[in-house]
């Protein structure tokens, strides 16, 4: 990590090894089934009232506050992130915690599935402003297992609209699909899930905005990784990418 004049010095440990739970922490919903619809401990079909989330925040806040007076203010001047991700939204994956990095050290994009899509102008826009900005010096796209859009994109369901957000994940199935033959449903959606971070770390590499910043010679390496839900580990899928040689010439651009 590296250490910026401006970086907090609260570590992580400090954050959630002292301060947490909070007063009445919400309790995390039952997850056997992967779903969050359980109905036991506190959190009981979304009955929790959204004051508590503002209790919540006020009691972070103090407590961070009164372990580093400065921190706010030091955040407020200035961010200077090393990393960006790029993370689906699903709630069980939570960018900064599972990696351990405070407010200021991670520029975090969600979206369902972790998709990295060419027309995605939200997406574009994060991308541009963190590599020629923010100066980012690594992306990552970060998968996990029993990924619910990667599941649907198996499936034959309609849910509606986000079909279409992840019809992108039925023809990477497709093109793989013989590696699927032998395989069970929960493993084949964990090995689309892993095939979709490959996919994507190709997918930002492919931009101009990745081939300019390399083009010029800044230090930007993109990296693939899988959350495994089940047990909280980060795998490296070593995918990394981190210079224009490393891609196919069809995907290349003039430097
Ligand atoms: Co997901």
């Amino acid at each position: 990590m590296q250490a910026a004049g401006a970086m907090p010095a609260l570590t992580l440990r400090m954050l959630f090894g002292q301060m947490l739970p909070y007063p009445d922490a919400i309790a995390p919903a039952t997850t056997a089934g992967g779903n969050c619809s359980g109905t036991s401990g506190h959190y009981s079909g979304g009955k929790v009232n959204s004051e508590k989330l503002l209790e919540n925040n006020r009691f972070w806040a103090e407590s961070l506050r009164a372990r580093d007076p400065e921190f706010f203010e030091r955040l407020a001047r200035q961010q200077k992130p090393e990393f960006l991700w790029i993370g689906c939204s699903d709630s069980r994956v939570p960018a900064n915690e599972i990696v351990g990095l405070m407010p200021g050290e991670l520029f975090v994009h969600r979206n369902v599935a972790n998709m990295v899509v060419a027309t995605d102008m939200n997406f574009l826009s994060v991308l541009q402003y963190a590599v020629d900005v923010l100066k980012v010096r690594q992306v990552i796209v970060c998968g996990h297992y029993g990924c619910g859009g990667v599941r649907a994109a198996l499936s034959h369901e309609e849910l509606g609209l986000i079909d279409n957000w992840l019809r992108a994940l039925k023809a990477l199935y497709h093109q793989n699909r013989s590696s699927f033959t032998d395989l069970d449903e929960e493993a084949g959606v964990n090995l689309l899930c892993e095939l979709n971070v490959r996919r994507q770390v190709r997918n930002v590499c492919h931009t101009t905005i990745v081939q300019n910043a390399w083009a010029r010679g800044q230090e930007l390496v993109v990296h693939g990784w899988i959350y495994g839900i089940k047990d909280g580990l980060i795998k490296d899928l070593d995918t990394t990418l981190s210079a224009r040689d490393q891609l196919d010439d069809t995907f290349l651009y003039e430097a």
